[in-house]
């Protein structure tokens, strides 16, 4: 049986290409950047991270600490107007940098409250301060915009970003949409926190990350205020809007859970939104504290999307979730979201790890053992597209959410439990989630770590089980 994570997972569709569309700089903001000075080569911060798979994704030079982001939906029009703030840190010399922005029309831009030249070219918004910003300078970003926000199309044919749906709109940015809906630095290698305030027509709920601080409804519009504390990665900041049920409560643990539900979802997702609190109970016990003070679900009515994304505290549903998508999505608090990526070639980091999730939570729980779930994987033939590649070489960005990615990548995960047993290993995953929490993780460091804990030399089984195209032969 497929979840619809794994249906998106295996779909195929046609790569659109997309081509940087060079807008024209007006006059009056070309002057300004000519007003900026003698911009000497090298203190321009690069248009991307450096990533492989997205070049163009965040950006470099600067560290953004904090957004602040005040929104407002008209659900009636589509319209979206809003007002970013983002506080940050230069990290070189910066004459000039960029933000990542698609779409939406820029209507003003702040550098520490002087107009900025600005200028758009595809997904990069170049913004000249007034003055330079020197290696170390604290800097604020003001940018406020409007327009009809569009979904971009990413390198396997799924939509993400700010995508509408009839009573709202499902908003979900892994791996590039977050920059349909705000300016970012727009790679997981920069992480920040977040207040996002987003009005909505009264009747409609608008949900975003971490915890409610709070909501008033003037004039027909209800404003949401929410504020994500622990440091998150662009891709998994939400402000998904609906007609929605909410639920509220604290858990055991102290953790705040807000539910919200579509009602035309609301009787499929009851009984699996029920067991929320012992999942994260069990995932506490397996890979140690639950990572953030919150938590909850978003369950949406938007069955095109195809998929779930593990939006930060609060993943999001394009439909009701079943029990596995639901331990899948709340694994990746831990693996993904806590322990961020450093490349999006990494991804089995998130992946495989979220799918070991669901494959030990069917062992303790009943269902099928990880090592029988691993044994029906493994039957497939080497024709399978479960061996199309290895999961820690996707090869491209159009391939990151592919099988060998999620499966593969789980398998993998069951050979280092079986070679080093199960108590280390279970010590393994609490240590990577410790060491790494609030911060980042590469394949390397995960090779490094399971060595050291282990005491053994595992660099041929990460190897065969992460790079060597074709199907492994038995071990
Ligand atoms: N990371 C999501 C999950 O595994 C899946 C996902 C997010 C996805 N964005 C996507 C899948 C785009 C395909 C295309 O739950
Ligand atoms: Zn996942």
């Amino acid at each position: 049986m497929r979840s619809p994570r794994q249906q998106t997972a295996a779909r195929r569709t046609a790569v659109l290409s997309r081509r940087a569309v060079l807008a024209t700089v007006p006059v009056a903001l070309a002057a300004l950047v000519a007003a900026a000075g003698p911009a000497a080569a090298g203190t321009n911060g690069s248009s991307g991270v450096g990533d492989p798979y997205f070049p163009l994704a965040g950006n470099g030079g600067y560290h953004v600490r904090h957004y602040g982001l005040t929104l407002h939906y008209d659900t009636g029009t589509r319209k979206l107007r809003g007002k970013a703030v983002l506080t940050a840190r230069a990290t070189q010399r910066l004459a000039r940098f960029d933000l990542d922005f698609k779409g939406l029309d820029v209507t003003g831009l702040t550098v520490d409250g002087n107009a900025a030249g600005f200028s758009r070219n595809g997904q990069e918004l170049l913004v000249t301060p007034r003055h330079a910003l020197r290696d170390g300078q604290d800097f604020k970003v003001t940018v406020t915009y409007q327009g009809t926000p569009k979904s971009v199309t990413d390198p396997d044919g799924s939509a993400d970003g700010w995508i509408r749906t009839d009573d709202g709109a499902f908003v979900a940015g892994e791996p590039q949409g977050a920059m349909t809906w705000f300016p970012a630095n727009n790679h997981p290698r920069d992480k920040s926190s977040y207040d996002i305030t987003v009005t909505v027509p009264q009747g409609r709920t608008a949900v975003s990350n971490g915890v409610l601080l709070g909501q008033s409804t003037a004039h027909g519009e209800t404003t949401f205020r929410w504020r994500q504390s622990e440091p998150m990665a662009a891709y998994l900041a939400t402000a998904t809007v609906g007609k929605f049920k909410v639920e509220r409560y604290t858990t055991r643990d102290g953790i705040q859970v807000y539910n919200a539900v579509d009602s035309r979802e609301s009787s499929a997702a009851a009984p699996v939104l029920k067991k929320l609190p012992s999942v994260l109970d069990w995932e506490s016990k397996v890979f140690g504290p639950y990572p953030f003070r919150a938590a909850g679900s978003i369950v949406d009515h938007a069955h095109s999307v195809g998929y779930a994304l593990e939006t930060q505290s609060r993943p999001v549903y394009d439909r009701a979730p079943d029990l596995s998508t639901l331990v899948h999505e709340n694994a990746h608090q831990w693996f993904g979201d806590s322990v961020s990526l450093t490349t999006w070639k990494d991804i089995w980091l998130n992946e495989g790890f979220a799918t070991y999730a669901e494959w030990l939570y069917s062992e303790q729980h009943g269902g099928d053992s990880a090592q029988k779930t691993f044994d029906g994987l493994y039957a497939r033939p080497a024709s399978n597209s479960l061996w199309a590649f290895p999961p820690g070489n996707p090869g491209s960005g159009a391939h990151i959410f592919d099988t060998p990615v999620y499966d593969r990548g789980a398998m993998a995960l069951h050979e280092l439990r079986r070679a080093v047993g199960d108590f280390t290993f279970f010590r393994i995953l609490r240590a990577w989630a410790a060491e790494h929490r609030d911060g980042h993780g590469t394949t390397d460091r995960f090779v490094k770590l399971a060595e050291r804990e282990s005491g053994k030399d595992l660099h041929t089984l990460f190897n065969t089980w992460l790079y060597q195209p074709g199907k492994p032969g038995r071990s």
